[in-house]
């Protein structure tokens, strides 16, 4: 079995602007785009993890290159370590094949998380961008458009994706449930897997996919899911704090506490948890740390402060250290 089939995600990865839901300005403004081919200008596409926008690219791929796409298609990550000096090489490689088929206007660039470039590689970007113009489109991926220098935006069409409702979503997993013969035990099912991924369908799926593994999926089976993701949220704070960063971390144990709504009792004892499973060298101290702030929130301090103080003390062990 290939990794398409074996991974719902990949499976029932839609190929038609058609079979995309809950982004119906995005598809209406792309299919007029679509009857123009040649004349498709660089696209950038903005929004929430899971809500389709890397499905999307694709399809434009298709639309626009037809049957051979993948040939002339290049999809880089931005966030690539490697930086601006790869994606420049890569880019440049690219565009530098000179046969060009028949019904094949242009090659496309697909440049994942392009948020994550800094503003200098942005610019030396844009430059790209206009010194391939020729030959190449490109479509960036983003999360926010605010991250995207305006030069670049001012190039683009700017697309935005939103975050799935709970119906669309719910009705997607529906009709991969079916699909799949899988049992669901009611509704609630749904809402919970909605409540628990935020509407990030990529997640939804996988983990109805991970709960389906044991036959039927009731109430019971996806808050030990994601009972399991959140442990492991955490345990990813607290290596980004072990590594000393601290920002990054701050902001991920907010999501979790705001968004996800984990009680901060909670997150210590599965940051107890974790570094047990780490095998840290600092394990005691670390212990001691997480004691001392537990005991804190008994007394009724104020959780958040608290739990931001805990990190800082756990990122500056990493300083310490240097
Ligand atoms: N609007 C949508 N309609 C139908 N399926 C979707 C939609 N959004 C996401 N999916 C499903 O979720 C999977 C992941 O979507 P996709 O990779 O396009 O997300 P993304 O927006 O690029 O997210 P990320 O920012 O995390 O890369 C797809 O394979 C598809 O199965
Ligand atoms: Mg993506």
């Amino acid at each position: 079995m290939s990794v398409e089939q074996l991974m719902w995600v990949e499976k029932y990865r839609p190929k038609k602007l058609d079979e995309l839901v809950n982004q119906e300005e995005v598809k209406e403004r792309l299919r007029f785009l679509l009857r123009k081919k040649e004349e498709i200008p660089h696209l950038l596409f903005a929004g929430p993890p899971g809500s389709g926008k890397t499905t999307t690219a694709l399809i434009v791929a298709r639309e626009t290159l037809g049957e051979y796409w993948q040939d002339y298609t290049l999809s880089l990550n931005a966030s690539d370590e490697r930086g601006i000096d790869m994606i420049r090489e890569r880019v440049k490689t690219f565009a530098r094949y000179s046969d060009r088929r028949e019904g094949v206007p242009f090659r496309l660039v697909i440049l994942d998380e392009a948020d994550e470039m800094t503003s200098d590689a942005q610019t030396a970007l844009r430059r790209i961008m206009e010194e391939t113009s020729a030959y190449t489109r490109f479509i960036l991926i983003c999360n926010y458009s605010s991250g995207i220098i305006e030069p670049i935006q001012s190039r683009c069409a700017v697309f935005r994706f939103k975050r799935l409702d709970n119906q669309s979503l719910t009705s997607y997993l529906k009709m991969i449930a079916e699909r799949e013969n899988v049992v669901v035990s009611g509704d609630d099912v749904f809402t919970a897997i909605y409540e628990a991924t935020q509407g990030d369908l990529r997640q939804a799926i996988n983990m109805m996919q991970a709960a389906s593994a044991s036959g039927e999926i009731d109430l019971e089976k996806i808050k030990r899911i994601t009972g399991a993701t959140v442990k492991a949220k955490v345990s990813n704070i607290i290596q980004l704090a072990l590594s000393g960063k601290f920002e990054e971390a701050r902001l991920k144990m907010l999501e979790l506490t705001r968004v996800y709504g984990l009680p901060e009792r909670d997150f210590l004892r599965y940051a107890s948890e974790a570094i047990s499973s780490l095998k840290a060298e600092d394990s005691s101290q670390l212990y001691k740390i997480i004691a001392e702030y537990d005991y804190r929130l008994v007394l009724g301090a104020q959780p958040e402060i608290q739990i931001t103080a805990m990190l800082a003390e756990i990122s500056s062990l990493s300083k310490r250290k240097e």
